[in-house]
């Protein structure tokens, strides 16, 4: 299972990178905005800090400009994948992007009918907003559930990225269903390493290891 993180914070994204688990990151327009950096500046800093790919979003909501705006952001660097609604629009840009060669991250996925269509255009991945679902009140992993089941039915493979990911739960069942990427904020990330039971035996054990007067490093 591939880990992304859902942040436009150099800082963060760089942190992670050196901890070996990033295997990508995805970018929207209220991330970029949440980081008050210029767009192009930004993705380009992103895309130098980690080989996988780098979801940028298109902006325009037809066919023919989010065409235009892919052409702009795919000369950004080689492991851009861009980003586009899942609308009629948005699946006819992933279709002809796709078939070009470049990776497409179908977003805003909130129902298995749209995640097929997004199979059906060719999309590198599918992302199912499973936070907002659970937001709304409806059980956001029923949706991970049905997508799995639809595209092992037809071997598509397109990859299922959950998004809105909001804690380690939504992690732990991702990975169950067996969801090919899920992408998270830093902090949930770094979430999934604590265990209350790890703390306390690092305490004993160092409480132990006090009493021998050893040394590893001489
Ligand atoms: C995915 O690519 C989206 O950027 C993201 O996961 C949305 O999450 P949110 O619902 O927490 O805004």
């Amino acid at each position: 299972m591939k880990f992304f993180a859902d942040t436009a914070d150099t800082a963060d994204i760089k942190e992670l990178a050196e901890t070996g688990l990033l295997d990508g990151v995805t970018t929207n327009p209220s991330l970029i905005a949440k980081s008050g950096r210029d767009f192009m500046e930004v993705t380009k800093e992103i895309c130098g800090l980690t080989g996988g790919p780098v979801s940028a979003e298109v902006v325009a909501l037809d066919h023919e400009t989010m065409m235009k705006e892919a052409e702009v952001l795919r000369k950004i660097a080689d492991n851009v994948c861009i980003k586009v609604p899942l609308t009629i629009d948005g699946l006819k840009t992933c279709k002809a992007l796709t078939s070009e060669g470049t990776m497409v991250n179908v977003t805003l996925c909130f129902s298995a009918n749209q995640a097929l269509l997004a199979a059906k255009a060719g999309a590198t991945f599918v992302s199912p907003f499973v936070g907002r679902h659970d937001d709304n009140g409806t059980d956001g992993m029923d949706l991970i559930r049905d997508i799995r089941l639809i595209y092992d039915n037809y071997l598509f493979d397109t990859e299922i990225l959950v998004a809105s990911v909001r804690h380690a739960t939504h992690v732990l069942e991702s990975a169950r269903i067996g969801a090919d990427v899920a992408t998270m904020p830093p902090k949930v990330i770094k979430a999934l390493a604590n265990h209350v039971l790890t703390d306390k035996g690092i305490e004993g054990f160092m409480a132990d290891w006090a009493k021998t007067g050893q040394t590893i490093l001489k």
